[in-house]
């Protein structure tokens, strides 16, 4: 473990995060969802770096983080209905992917050849703090390697990328825990779920009304929907109300003989801050996990992609 990597973050470790950030090198930042590798989203080959970093596939685009909508607007271009969500839910764990301004000087690589720039507020004070003293918009992923469990601590992205990190703030455990929701825009405008992340459909729906799902058969909208992700490397079983040897439960709600608990009051807000963090846990002591069913409502829907996403057979 690279221990030294990890800073308590205060406003000395900020002001060199912001510098390290600024020389091209990559800054692993806490947000109120998970911990994300950023970079100067404007430096190319900064960006370039994360993808080396996760050994990202290039066709898989990035969320560029900014202060507020003002700053967004100078990238990309909202629509109406882009413009009641973000008002709604900046800052917080919502991403819109709108139109790329043509004379944004974010790098192209951010966009990995779409017409598009995913753009997200986020609501974390640390976050927020390195983007200002930054000065320039973030580049950032998930801080891990491409398709593994995403950080929820500053010790799981020591754990998944080491030295190729600069820089690692320490802000504790996030506390959403699942990836911002990702919501995109249909070529009549209509809203796209593209992700189920930390803003439940039902708020969202509030704002636009019924969110449409992207046409499945055509070109890959969200290449962040490619099905095996989030993967440990035990074997999960979903659904299920008893174990088999061999076999951890991971349970939710009140349910007996679970090794760990999402949530023993069943609450779903506490599940999804619980869920990255529990199934690396259980990936160290078993070679299959067992899942206790999650209602589909609310940050369900997102703990439950988490989960199929795990499940699904590897590449
Ligand atoms: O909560 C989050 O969203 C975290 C924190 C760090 O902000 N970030 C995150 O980034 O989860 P990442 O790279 O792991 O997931 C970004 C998702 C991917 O599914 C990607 O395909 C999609 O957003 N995405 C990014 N830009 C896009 C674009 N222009 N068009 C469509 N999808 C896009
Ligand atoms: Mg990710």
């Amino acid at each position: 473990m690279v221990q030294d990597l990890i800073c308590e973050a205060d406003a000395a470790t900020i002001a060199r995060g912001a510098e390290l950030l600024g020389e091209g090198q990559l800054v692993a930042f806490p947000t109120e969802t998970v911990y994300g590798l950023g970079a100067d989203a404007t430096n190319g080959a900064a960006v370039a770096a994360i993808f080396a970093a996760k050994d990202r596939p290039r066709i898989n685009p990035l969320i560029v983080h900014i202060r507020d909508k003002a700053e967004a607007e100078t990238h990309v271009i909202f629509s109406e209905a882009a413009s009641r969500l973000a008002e709604a839910f900046w800052p917080g764990p919502l991403t819109l992917v709108l139109p790329r301004r043509t004379h944004t000087p974010l790098s192209l690589l951010v966009s990995a050849g779409l017409e598009t720039v995913a753009v997200r507020a986020p609501s974390h004070p640390l976050a927020r703090a390195l983007i200002a003293a930054a000065g320039f918009p973030l580049a950032a992923p998930s801080a891990n390697p491409s398709g593994s469990v995403s950080p929820t601590t500053a010790r799981h992205v020591a754990e998944g990328l080491g030295r190729r990190v600069a820089m690692i703030l320490d802000g504790g455990a996030t506390p959403v825990g699942v990836e911002s929701t990702v919501i995109g825009f249909s070529s009549q405008g209509s809203a796209l779920m593209l992700r189920p992340g930390g803003v439940p459909r039902e708020a969202i729906e509030k704002i636009v009304g019924p969110l449409a799902v992207p046409a499945s058969g055509g070109p890959v909208t969200s290449p962040g929907q490619l099905s095996s992700h989030y993967a440990p490397r035990a074997r999960l079983r979903l659904n299920a109300t008893e174990t088999v040897p061999g076999e951890v439960l991971l349970g939710f709600g009140s349910i007996e003989n679970a090794a760990l608990n999402l949530s023993r009051k069943g609450d779903l807000s506490e599940a999804a801050a619980n869920l990255f963090a529990m199934l690396r846990a259980l990936d160290t002591e078993a070679a299959a996990i067992a899942v206790s069913p999650i209602p589909e409502h609310g940050l369900g829907e997102a703990i439950n992609d988490r989960l199929q996403r795990a499940a699904a057979p590897r590449p």
